[in-house]
C-alpha cells in the first residue's frame, strides 16, 4: 500500500541577514489514510513549516528546500508545477492555518466564500456535489457544513460578512472551508486553540467523524497533549527541526523514550507552559543559525554523552514506535 503522505529526509533552510537557519533538519514522516497525527513540540521547533511544506506553501525565499522529498498520493510535491499544486491545495489537501486573520476575505460574504471552495473542489470530484454541481447545491452544502461546525442558524448566516462573526466563529468557518472539499489530508495548525473548551470538543468530534466517514487523514499541529491523547491515533514529537519520537499515541504515552518526550509529558500541557520553559528542563531551544552538532537536544539533556555529537538515527523501539536518541540504540 502506498502511503497518503511520505515526507522523506526533508531539510529546510531559512535565510536572514545573519545567515541561514537550519529550521527543518531531516524530517521523516509517513501518514496513511484514516490516521490522525498529532505534531507537538515547543514554539519554533518547525511544526508549522512542516505542515506548510506539504502543499509547498513556505515562501521561498527566505526559505530554501535543501534536501528530501514530499510524496503526496504518489506525487512529488517539491517538483510539481504551480498549476498542479493549486489543484492539491484546498481540494486534496485541506488547510487550517495558524493565523486565522489571513484566511477569510473581509469583503466577501461567508456563504459565497464557502460556495466557491465547494464548486472548485466539485469540478474535480463527483463525491462532493454529484456529477452536475450547481451553486444552489453548493449553498446547501455550505449551510450543512456551517451547522456541523456549530454555527447556530447556519443557513441564515450565509449572507453575513466575516466582521459579523466573532473570532471563534470565524475559526469555525475556516474549519468548514477546509473540510467542504472533502480533502484526503487535512492539515490543521492549532485549529482549536482560539476556541472555548466546549466548542473545541465539538470541533474535534467533527474531525473524528469526518475521518470515520471519509477515511481522511489529519495532521493536527497542537500545543495541547490532552488533545493529542483524546483525538489522535499517532503522534510526532518535534524538537528544533527534528522529529525526535513518533508512533501510536498509546505507545508513546505508555513508553516515552526520548528525554524530550518525557519532559513534555511531565509538564502541565497548557499553552502557557509550552510557550515558556518546560518544567524540570533547563535551558532553551537552540539558535537554529548555529545549532549544536548532532542531537540538538543534547545541551539540555541529563543523559547527554559523547555519542550525541552525531545526530542519532531514529530506530524502532517497538513496532512503528521510533526514537532518535542514543538511549534507544542501547
Ligand atoms: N517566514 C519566515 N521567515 C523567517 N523565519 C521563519 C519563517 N517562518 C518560520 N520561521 C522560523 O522557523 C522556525 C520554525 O518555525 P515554525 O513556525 O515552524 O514553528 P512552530 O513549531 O510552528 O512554532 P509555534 O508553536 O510558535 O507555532 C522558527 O525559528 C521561526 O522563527
Ligand atoms: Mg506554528
Amino acid at each position: 500500500m502506498t502511503a497518503l503522505l511520505e515526507i522523506q529526509g526533508l531539510y529546510l533552510g531559512m535565510q536572514s541577514f545573519d545567515g541561514e537557519a537550519h529550521v527543518l533538519n531531516g524530517i521523516d514522516l509517513t501518514i496513511n489514510c484514516g490516521e490522525v497525527w498529532g505534531v507537538v513540540g515547543e514554539t519554533g521547533c518547525g511544526k508549522s513549516l512542516t505542515g506548510l511544506s506539504v502543499s509547498r506553501l513556505v515562501p521561498t525565499p527566505p526559505a530554501r528546500y535543501r534536501g528530501g522529498r514530499i510524496l503526496f498520493e504518489g506525487q512529488d510535491v517539491l517538483a510539481l508545477p504551480e498549476g498542479e499544486l493549486r489543484k492539491l491545495r484546498g481540494r486534496r489537501i485541506g488547510m487550517i492555518f495558524q493565523d486565522p486573520t489571513t484566511n477569510l476575505n473581509p469583503s466577501f460574504r461567508i456563504g459565497d466564500q464557502l460556495v466557491d471552495v465547494a464548486l472548485a473542489a466539485a469540478r474535480h470530484s463527483a463525491d462532493i456535489l454529484g456529477p452536475k454541481p450547481t451553486r444552489a447545491a453548493a449553498r446547501d452544502l455550505a449551510a450543512r457544513m456551517l451547522d456541523k461546525v456549530g454555527i447556530p442558524n447556519a443557513a441564515s448566516r450565509l449572507d453575513d460578512y466575516p466582521h459579523q462573526f466573532s473570532g471563534g466563529m470565524r475559526q469555525r468557518v475556516l474549519i468548514a472551508m477546509a473540510l467542504i472539499g472533502r480533502p484526503s489530508l487535512l492539515i490543521a495548525d492549532e485549529p482549536t486553540t482560539a476556541l472555548d473548551v466546549s466548542v473545541q470538543a465539538q470541533v474535534l468530534a467533527l474531525l473524528k467523524g469526518m475521518v470515520a466517514e471519509t477515511g481522511m487523514a489529519v495532521m493536527l499541529i497542537t500545543h495541547n497533549l490532552g488533545v493529542v491523547a483524546q483525538s489522535c491515533t499517532h503522534v510526532a514529537v518535534m524538537y528544533a527541526g527534528n522529529i525526535v519520537e513518533s508512533g501510536r499515541v498509546a505507545q508513546v504515552i505508555r513508553r516515552p523514550t526520548h528525554p524530550y518526550t518525557k519532559a513534555l509529558l511531565a509538564a502541565i500541557p497548557t499553552r502557557q507552559v509550552m510557550r515558556g520553559a518546560l518544567q524540570g528542563l533547563a535551558g532553551s531551544v537552540p539558535d537554529l543559525l548555529s545549532p549544536p552538532p548532532g542531537c540538538r537536544f543534547a545541551p539540555r539533556c541529563a543523559h547527554a554523552r559523547a555519542e550525541c555529537a552525531v545526530l542519532p538515527e531514529a530506530v524502532a523501539v517497538e513496532d512503528g514506535h521510533r526514537v532518535a536518541c542514543v538511549l534507544a540504540h542501547a
